[in-house]
């Protein structure tokens, strides 16, 4: 089966394709451009990503071209599909919509099957892709499942149940804050720009984690939801209350391992918790914050000592954040169920979520 993917939910135009013959990734390739405009406003303005994918997309996608049928040519490509993935939601409505109307274009010209994808979904297949952990599963998925997912990405934090891919359920969510918000929020009041999470991390690794000791939310609570506002706002009165040193370097390293260390220890803790409680065979990491190595080392660390027969999966680092590989593979994994949708009938679901059904795993 050979997959045409789009991805634009918030501020990545990108497109990708993969060919899975026989249970394995025969050919794939993937293009990402991700918009820098956003930088100067400290976060994604939603009308001017939209009218950024209007004008990159096309270019992704010619590009990507280049890479399948060797040339920008979209009646050769169309030959050299099967199947047009696309993300439904969730994401920005108007980044959505330009990238569902141009798949559902190409699906309707080409005459192909169209998948709708959600883009929670796309970040756990990225465990699938060539050279993730589960990429030798791929053709019957055999000792995955139930696997325990941590989703942590901008706009989500939760800890699904997952017992292939359609089948979920929701264990827990934030109730305010996603930790890619909270990551976010406390680089801009360090003034270390946007998106924050990279830099917080890049600027804590020789920081004493120790130094400040911040509130770690729910950490203990019998639930899987989590809380990171609190600790936001326990941030920022640190920050204006030791104003004077924000421009020592020291103190800044130590407040920012600090700060990712409260956020990294209550998502370990609740992860392997869950992962005990459900008997997960796999905890699956997905997201843009699953690029974070304090919180890959630790939770490595966490699965192997309390939960040890489980296998520990993270996605390798260039499909952590947003992009269309993960979108191709699960909507691959759609499309092999026979889960197909009407190009005619197709809008965006901004606020799509996975796993408030029930579930029996
Ligand atoms: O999944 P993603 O690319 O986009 C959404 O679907 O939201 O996640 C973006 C989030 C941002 O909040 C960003 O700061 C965070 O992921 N992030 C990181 C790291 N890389 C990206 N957070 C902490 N450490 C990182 N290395
Ligand atoms: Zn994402």
């Amino acid at each position: 089966m050979r997959v045409l993917a789009i991805e634009t939910s918030c501020d990545e135009s990108a497109a990708a394709f993969l060919e899975v013959k026989n249970g394995k990734t025969a050919r794939f390739a993937h293009l990402v451009a991700t918009q820098a405009i956003h930088a100067k406003y400290g976060g994604v303005v939603p009308e001017v990503a939209a009218r950024e994918h209007s004008s990159t997309l096309p270019l992704v996608l010619a590009g990507l071209a280049k890479e399948i049928v060797g040339k920008e040519d979209g009646v050769a490509l169309g030959r050299a599909v099967d199947v047009v993935a696309v993300t439904q939601g969730p994401g920005l409505v108007t980044s959505l919509k330009v990238g569902l109307d141009s798949a559902r274009s190409l699906a309707a010209a080409w005459k192909k099957e169209i998948v709708g994808v959600n883009h929670i979904e796309g970040h756990i297949a990225a465990s699938w892709l060539p050279s993730a952990p589960l990429e030798s599963t791929l053709k019957d998925g055999k000792g995955v499942f139930p696997a325990l997912v941590l989703v942590v990405s901008g706009g989500h934090t939760e800890l699904l149940l997952m017992a292939g891919f359609g089948k979920f359920k929701l264990l827990g969510a934030t109730r305010d804050d996603a930790a890619g918000e909270a990551f976010d929020k406390a680089a801009k009041l360090m003034d270390l720009g946007y998106p924050g999470g990279p830099a917080i991390s890049r600027l804590a690794a020789e920081g004493n984690s120790a130094a400040y000791p911040f509130p770690r939310p729910m950490m203990n609570d019998p639930h899987f939801d989590f809380s990171f506002s609190g600790l936001k706002t326990a941030v920022r009165y640190f920050l204006q209350k030791e104003r004077d040193r924000l421009t020592d370097p020291v103190f800044r390293r130590d407040a920012a391992a600090s700060v990712e260390q409260a956020i990294v220890d209550v998502l370990v803790a609740k992860t392997v918790r869950a992962a005990a409680a459900t008997k997960a065979k796999t905890v699956i990491i997905a997201g843009g914050v699953a690029a974070n190595g304090k919180l890959r080392r630790a939770l490595a660390a966490a699965v192997a000592d309390r939960v040890p027969k489980a296998r520990f999966a993270e996605p390798p680092l260039a499909y952590c954040t947003d992009n269309a590989a993960m979108i191709a593979m699960a909507g691959y994994f759609s499309a092999r169920r026979g889960r197909f949708d009407a190009w005619k009938s197709m809008e965006p679901d901004p606020a799509w979520e996975l796993g408030r059904g029930k579930l029996k795993v």
